[in-house]
């Protein structure tokens, strides 16, 4: 027996697809993709998708699952729970848990977790030095056979131009994307927020957006040094949209993500000292959100990602200065990224490529198309679903989420991957 997805609208930017279709899933695949009505229904189980919006599976290429080390932020299978509620069928976790994703046992055990999990797919980014601290390059041959889908030290910059050069070119050679979290620490220093007005008021100290920007400039030229393939995440700086926009245009192999809350929010949230707007990088200015959105919308920001980064009260419920950087994101993104649909900063084939069919090609993993035969990896989308976030609704384990009470357009209804219902409103 099949599931037969009828009549919703199927949006997958990979085909140039915007059209009502019936899409019939079998033995975990898309079986076929037809006008409405002239698939039988006859023997198959049926849901109903008028007025939903069906995309190809949501792949969230940037997310910290905690496991293994700190399983009480977060574990592979409450995170899973967490990306399936939230509309996504993959997500790439970073490799700052403890012990650092630096080798093939760490990797493998990720995969396993996942895989009992049963949830979505799970694509481990291993670190691009051992132990993520820019002193010696990690075994990227033997991470990659281990299932290594890139690489990356996020949390931390690789503040070595020669081994983030010579990491490029390891890279290269394997085929893997280095995800960069550009940050120069000397400009960071102390600092806990943006640099601003806001911090001023606030008495705390600043992190300017060119401890952004240089970095960014800097792993931009080794990309075109090396012609190895990189990607810049979590980008919160207007400077950083301006210099990846240029840098594409000279043909250099560059990618690029923002998160939601750098398009939804200023420095103006830490108002009050709620450590729920602390995330490394710092939400910054409403100039920098424009310059976001407009990058979203000319694309030089390729994808939206969380950076679900969970923390519990233990080091959230702090002085402003102790707390955690991040928030989690996994259960808001989608509802964020529609209000960018809803105000016309994205159409709605362009949010899908930067939630699917962008982060499938980057990664080089299955999914981001709907066409016959490919894996039935969906998300079903209700556009007109005002719903209320309530994080004590959460499926993630942690709570420090910066969007409590807010009201969002819609969200996921329906969530399969690989034919299977992982989600259901
Ligand atoms: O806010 C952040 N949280 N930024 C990072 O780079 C790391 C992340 C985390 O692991 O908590
Ligand atoms: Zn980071």
């Amino acid at each position: 027996m099949g599931l037969l997805l009828k009549g919703g609208l199927v949006v997958d930017p990979a085909q140039d697809l915007e059209a009502e279709r019936d899409l019939l899933i079998e033995n975990g695949r898309v079986a076929r993709l037809a006008g409405t009505g002239t698939i039988p229904a006859a023997g198959h189980e049926v849901q109903d998708c008028r007025g939903l919006v069906v995309c190809p599976g949501f792949i969230d290429l940037h997310v910290h699952l905690r496991e293994p080390g700190q399983e009480y932020k977060e574990t592979i299978a409450s995170g899973g729970q967490a990306a399936a509620a939230g509309g996504f069928t993959a997500v790439a976790c970073m490799p700052n848990t403890q012990p650092v994703n630096d080798n093939a046992a760490v990797t493998r055990f990720i995969l396993e977790k996942a895989a009992s999990a049963r949830q979505v797919r799970v694509y481990p980014v291993a670190a691009i030095s051992q132990g993520s601290e820019g002193k010696i390059l990690a075994e990227y041959g033997e991470l990659k056979a281990a299932g290594a889908a890139a690489l990356s030290d996020d949390g931390r910059p690789v503040s070595n131009a020669q081994l983030m050069r010579r990491a490029l070119e390891y890279a290269h050679t394997f085929d893997l994307l280095v995800i960069s979290h550009a940050e120069d620490l000397e400009l960071t220093g102390h600092g806990v927020m943006h640099e601003g007005l806001v911090s001023v008021q606030l008495g705390l100290r600043g992190i300017p957006a060119a401890a952004e920007t240089v970095a960014v400039f800097r792993d931009c030229e080794l990309a075109r040094l090396t012609g190895a393939r990189l990607h810049i995440a979590h980008v919160s700086a207007a400077g950083t949209v301006e210099i990846i926009r240029q840098f594409k245009a000279q043909g250099a192999p560059i990618s690029a993500e923002t998160a939601p809350h750098y398009f939804t929010l200023t420095h103006e949230a830490v108002q009050g000292y709620d450590t729920n707007a602390k995330m490394n990088p710092p939400l910054r200015t409403e100039a920098d959100v424009a310059a976001i959105k407009q990058g979203l919308a000319d694309g030089t920001l390729d994808c939206i990602a969380t950076d679900h980064a969970p923390h519990s009260v233990l080091e959230k419920d702090l002085e402003f200065d102790q707390a955690a950087n991040g928030i989690i994101g996994l259960e808001t993104a989608v509802g964020l990224s529609l209000q960018l649909v809803a105000t016309g900063v994205l159409t709605l084939p362009q949010l899908v490529a930067k939630l699917s069919t962008n982060p499938a090609r980057l990664l080089g993993v299955p999914g981001g198309i709907l066409r016959e035969g490919a894996p039935a990896d969906i998300t079903v989308l209700d556009l007109h679903r005002p719903w209320t976030v309530d994080v004590a609704a959460f499926k993630s384990k942690s709570r420090n989420c910066p969007f409590h009470g807010w009201q969002l357009p819609g969200r996921a209804v329906l969530t399969v991957v690989g034919g299977e219902v992982v989600w259901k409103l």
